[in-house]
């Protein structure tokens, strides 16, 4: 992303002209900073056995995936459909893990017959997933019993989380492994989301190793997800080099100590692909209300629910006019609730101080990459957008636009 007198270009395109051709909202895609992150983490991580394995929620776009895939990394699926989308981005079944919660039978069978590892995440499943598929190999899911993230609603580990199993079940686990003569490849914890000091990732991996130390012969440990991206002007990017040269020192000790080389896996999603996403849209109308002067745009939480669920912040950009005069003002939406703002907290509006916006103007929310098109929805019967991959003042479409029949086409007179 740059400016270039006084316009915001992405992938060296005007962002009118990505408007003027594939319409508008429009979510777009700056392919050089997904290929970046992947590179900076896997050069940070220089422990020679591992993998960096996709957390594909975050943005399960094809062409996104193909892209990681080029650059080595793995995926961690949680779905069929997640699955679905890995296989058809040519992803090989050893790359990628299952890691459902509360796993579905259905979707279980679909990905052990696909040879694809699975990561069991309580007591009673994997009783059940043991007189189903004796003498197979798992993965376990833990739950270290304390968890951190941005949110509450992203905090994945500790006493009020739903994920994995109790870190003090180890004995349990090893009777039914024993019992169905179940190989326990790995052990995995995902601790939470949008983490971004490095010290509470590597306090969080000695509890892991402490776990794992009651296992005998794990293939592979995996750390989860969590690595976080700035999204505030004023918060600090998180030093990579840092983190993957603690994980690689810990996990080094570790693996001396254990007798054996794991493979140390990590599954980011945000950090791949937050960065490179934004969300265009155009300015409806401006109005001045009691309290506040609404910029209203042509999407809403429809297309990127960040802020009214978690009242997260995206940075706002007036994509013509960045430096001009800023004045107070609140970003809503089209939808037909009053949560459906983009300048917000938990509790409600927080007005900006932005650009001066008018009608026909085009903004830009950034950070929309990771949890952006993955979360949208068709609420008030609104088809999703196109998404736009760009490099090199290129632009290649990369999802089409939906259309109402996409969204009708379950319904009985369409089908
Ligand atoms: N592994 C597991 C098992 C996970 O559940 C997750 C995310 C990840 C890896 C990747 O986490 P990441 O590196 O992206 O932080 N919708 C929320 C984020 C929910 C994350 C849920 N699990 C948001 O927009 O902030």
């Amino acid at each position: 992303m740059e400016i270039v007198d006084n316009s915001l270009l992405l992938g060296g395109i005007p962002t009118r002209s990505l408007i003027e051709e594939f319409k508008s909202p429009l979510y777009v895609y700056e392919e050089d900073t997904i290929r970046e992150r992947a590179r900076e983490l896997r050069e940070a991580v220089t422990f020679e056995n591992k993998e960096i394995k996709f957390s594909c929620k975050a943005n399960t776009n094809i062409e996104i995936m193909k892209i990681l895939k080029e650059e080595g990394m793995g995926i961690d699926a949680v779905s069929k459909g997640e699955v679905f989308a890995a296989l058809k981005a040519g992803y090989d079944s050893s790359q990628i893990l299952f890691n459902a919660n509360n796993l579905l039978w259905e979707e279980i069978e679909y990905v052990v017959s696909r040879n694809i590892l699975v990561n069991i995440d309580s007591l009673s499943q994997m009783e059940l997933f043991g007189k189903r598929y004796p003498d197979s190999s798992i993965c376990i899911r833990v739950n270290p019993n304390v968890g951190a993230g941005h949110h509450n609603h992203v905090i994945t580990a500790g006493p009020e989380s739903k994920f994995g199993i109790n870190g003090n079940k180890v004995s349990e686990i090893k009777r039914i492994a024993e019992e169905y003569r179940l190989t326990i490849e790995g052990i995995h914890q995902h601790i939470g989301s949008g983490i971004l000091d490095p010290g509470i990732f590597i306090m969080f991996m000695d509890i892991l190793l402490d776990i794992a130390k009651g296992f005998d012969d794990l293939g592979f440990i995996d750390f989860g997800g969590g690595i976080g991206v700035p999204y505030r002007e004023d918060e600090d990017r998180i030093d990579i080099g840092l983190l993957g040269k603690e994980i690689t020192e810990k996990f080094e000790k570790f693996c001396h100590e254990y007798g054996k080389k794991l493979k140390l896996v990590i599954e980011p999603g945000r950090y791949l692909v937050a960065e490179s996403g934004f969300l265009l849209a155009t300015v409806i109308a401006v109005k001045d209300g009691e309290r506040h002067r609404f910029v209203c745009v042509d999407t809403g939480f429809n297309h990127l629910i960040r802020p009214a669920l978690y009242g997260s912040y995206h940075e706002i950009l007036h994509t013509g006019n960045s430096h001009g005069p800023r004045i107070p003002q609140t970003l809503a939406g089209y939808l037909c609730e009053s949560g459906d703002t983009f300048t917000r907290d938990e509790e409600g509006i927080v007005d900006r101080n932005l650009p001066v916006f008018q009608a026909e103007d085009i903004v830009c929310i950034c950070n929309a990459g990771a949890y952006g098109y993955t979360m949208a929805s068709q609420y008030n019967s609104r088809p999703r957008p196109a998404e736009v991959l760009v490099k090199d003042g290129k632009a290649r479409l990369i999802r089409r636009r939906e259309t109402l029949e996409d969204i009708f086409r379950c319904s009985l007179d369409f089908s």
